[in-house]
């Protein structure tokens, strides 16, 4: 049993793999958050609750000073009746009042975990593997019912959060606010992290102290962003990659989101993440629910390292969906970075045939094969074959790809319509937009209007029409800007500001309708690299792009901090040319090459172009790749050394069980009388005994691990790598 309620007590106990989390319901109903951490076997209130008489902070009982809420652990926290700090919802009644009261009413445990309507969540694969807890509050004053939703998989030391809300009162009700996740801990030793960037710099690891106050990490642009990902850490004091308390939250949700960390006068930390409430309102009419996405919390006593692996293995094994789910996933060449809008037919036909020659298993087109699209300034949503550039249509293309032996992929913006095309030209009002107001362009492009089933509609039939007619394996769904105006035709005024959520429960089914549709093809989300790289998304799509940057150097720190939350096989990265193209740096195609094989592997250059010197060393990487990528792919990932502190970074794979492990270390800059560092290596048995490949060297992991391996002085000059595979005995 993973969740025991002691109805004496009235404390709810949930027991994860290694780790307890703990709620009590005290007086009228009041629900308290009582602990979360490592797993306690029986809980005593060892940690119990001092009630304190607080100048300013308020009494909901005349007669007891000592209660107030804004100095007690609350478990779905609301604001105006004594809690002063930020509320996890909040609500607007008929009269203007913004105050509610949720009382615990019921609840029921039951096995297994139920899905999120129209929304990505995690799933179990049998009933047996996760319990369900699901609360119900109530407002006495609205009839507002809340059910707050925890499912503890017992396996994994995760416990993944939703909350649900029906009126069942006779009044129409605003929800102004109805975050997913809110933990009181009751104090501020925490180190806050996060990752944040922007196009082209991906997962930018930030951490630092908390401090009094609010702070916090948002997207109000329609996506997830590159700005910030739904993701943020609360590190114990001293917590590092291999040790201590780590908490993670992670947002199952592909649009505005917001993750917080408020410390209150008497050191307590409130943690909230959910759909940003900036420029949010859900109107509820009696009758109505409101479902919000689900937040996924990790605890981890084994630092970073113990969090991220945890993520790793819940997201790739229960929240990807799908045949590729348990595959190795193909190597492929895509056209963008060799071609951009300047191609044809011959052009790509014989990229895949030099791809074909050196291994490569799939040609994925890109941007520019419908209609009039010779630059980004046009033809968006018009998803018809260009004729010009390929004269015999995809499907001539695509056969003769696929006769070479290998597989066909495109490109897709399924969302963006430009005002230079037939589809705008026709419906004029399909896209996000403000009565009288500007459209901002980004990229020349505006966003379709996903809110209206209407477009949903004729989006998906147009993006089908070509899947079904093409011999089709894989789909790049691209989305390159952020959103203005945020506004849609067919809402009234009071619903205006619902349109970016009903976006992305739009999106979110014309995604469920197309990959299941189409079981058989891949799907690749994309928003310039990472501006979407989020669990929603993987639920759909099972990898992602993770950056327009493909320059080896800048890939550590965005593939090394994307780690953080993401499974290796979800984190798409091509060998591209150099000078590379964004950054205009010249590193060697080994380091391209053991930088991109760290991740899904792909190639995106004119393999044309490259010398025959160059073709022996890509085919050679392509068969590597295939005989490591069961391990890179399938294995464990543990992070050695940190790009952002050194000028070093290495990573591990190992496999389950620990007899093949392969290390990768890369040297950003030489210098001149450095150091003989090394690398000491986690994630190994220390028991085993390796032998280096290529080599007749053989070390006990204990050695591996504790003295480590010294890095080698051949790697001479700016921009090296080193790989060390090691097989147990
Ligand atoms: C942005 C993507 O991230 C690129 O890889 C490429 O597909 C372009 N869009 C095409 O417009």
């Amino acid at each position: 049993m993973a969740i025991h309620f002691d109805a004496k007590k009235k404390t709810f106990h949930l027991q994860a793999n290694d780790t307890s989390y703990v709620m009590e319901i005290v007086r009228d109903g009041y629900l308290l958050h009582l602990y979360w951490g490592r797993k306690i076997h029986d809980f005593n209130y060892s940690n119990e609750i001092q009630l304190v008489d607080r100048g300013f902070s308020g009494n909901p009982y005349k007669e007891d000073r000592t209660f107030s809420l804004d100095t007690l652990p609350q478990e779905y926290p609301q604001f105006g009746n004594t809690d002063y700090r930020k509320p996890a919802y909040q609500v607007q009644l008929e009269n203007g009042s913004t105050i509610s009261d949720l009382r615990y009413e019921s609840h029921i445990i039951r096995k297994g975990k139920p899905g999120l309507q129209g929304l990505p969540a995690t799933y179990v694969e049998d009933d047996n593997e996760a319990e369900t807890l699901e609360i119900v509050m109530r407002d006495a004053l609205t009839n507002l019912k809340v059910v707050l939703c925890y499912t503890v998989f017992e396996q994994f030391n995760v416990i993944t959060r939703s909350v649900k809300f029906l009126n069942e009162g006779t009044e129409s009700l605003n929800l102004l606010r109805a975050l997913s996740v809110s933990v009181d801990f009751r104090d501020a030793d925490f180190d806050f992290m996060h990752l944040h960037g922007g196009h082209v710099k991906e997962g930018h690891i930030e951490r630092q102290p908390l401090r009094h106050g609010v702070q916090s990490i948002e997207s109000a642009r329609g996506g997830s962003s590159h700005q910030h990902n739904p993701f943020m850490a609360l590190l114990r004091k001293g917590a590092d990659e291999h040790t201590g308390d780590v908490y993670g939250f992670s947002f199952v949700y592909s649009g505005n989101f917001l993750a917080q960390a408020e410390v209150d006068q008497f050191n307590n930390t409130r943690a909230t993440m959910g759909i940003n409430p900036f420029n949010f309102n859900w109107k509820l009419e009696p009758g109505e629910t409101f479902q919000t996405p689900e937040a996924v919390m990790v605890f981890s006593s084994t630092g970073l390292g113990g969090m991220s692996r945890t993520f790793h293995e819940l997201y790739r094994t229960r929240l990807t969906r799908g045949m590729y789910k348990e595959q190795e996933r193909p190597i492929l060449v895509n056209n963008w970075e060799a071609t951009y809008f300047d191609f044809n037919a011959d052009k790509i036909l014989d990229i895949a045939k030099t791809g074909q020659e050196l291994g490569i298993e799939l040609m994925v087109l890109d941007d520019g094969w419908f209609k009039k699209r010779n630059s980004d300034h046009s033809s968006l949503g018009d998803w018809f074959v260009d004729t010009e550039k390929l004269p015999n249509g995809l499907e001539d293309l695509a056969s003769q790809v696929t006769d070479l032996g290998m597989k066909f992929g495109l490109w897709f913006e399924p969302e963006m319509i430009s005002v230079d095309s037939d589809l705008y030209r026709e419906h004029p009002d399909w896209c996000l937009h403000v009565p009288g107001r500007n459209r901002s362009e980004s990229r020349n492009q505006l966003v379709l209007d996903f809110s209206r089933a209407d477009v949903c509609e004729e989006i998906t039939k147009r993006v089908c029409a070509i899947l079904e007619s093409v011999p089709i394996s894989y789909v790049k769904w691209d989305m390159n800007r952020s959103m203005t105006e945020v506004g849609s035709a067919l809402l009234p005024a009071d619903r205006q500001k619902e349109t970016a959520h009903r976006y992305m429960l739009g999106l979110y089914n014309v995604m469920e309708t197309i990959t299941s549709r189409f079981p058989e093809i891949l799907f690749e989300s994309c928003s310039g690299g990472g501006g979407r790289f989020d669990p929603g998304m993987l639920y759909y799509m099972p990898q992602t792009w993770t950056s327009d940057n493909t320059d080896a150097i800048s890939r550590l720190k965005i593939q090394y901090g994307t780690s953080m939350v993401y499974p290796i096989i979800s984190m798409g990265a091509h060998v591209s040319a150099v000078p590379n193209h964004q950054v205009d740096r010249i590193t060697s195609l080994a380091m391209r090459g053991d930088v991109a094989m760290s991740g899904n592997l792909g190639y995106e250059l004119d393999l044309t172009k490259l010398t025959e010197d160059e073709k022996i060393a890509v085919t050679a990487q392509v068969a590597r790749y295939k005989e490591i990528r069961e391990l890179i792919q399938f294995g464990e990932f543990y992070r050695l050394k940190s790009p952002f502190e050194g000028n070093e970074t290495a990573w591990l794979f190992a496999n389950k069980d620990k007899t093949e492990v392969i290390v990768y270390l890369f040297r950003e800059l030489a210098e001149a009388n450095a150091a003989i560092g090394s690398v000491r290596l986690t994630g190994i048995d220390t028991t085993k005994k390796y032998t280096l490949l290529g080599t007749d060297k053989i070390y006990g992991g204990d050695e591996l691990t504790y003295a480590g391996l010294s890095i080698p002085i051949e790697m001479k000059g700016d921009f090296q790598s080193h790989v060390w595979h090691f097989k147990a005995l």
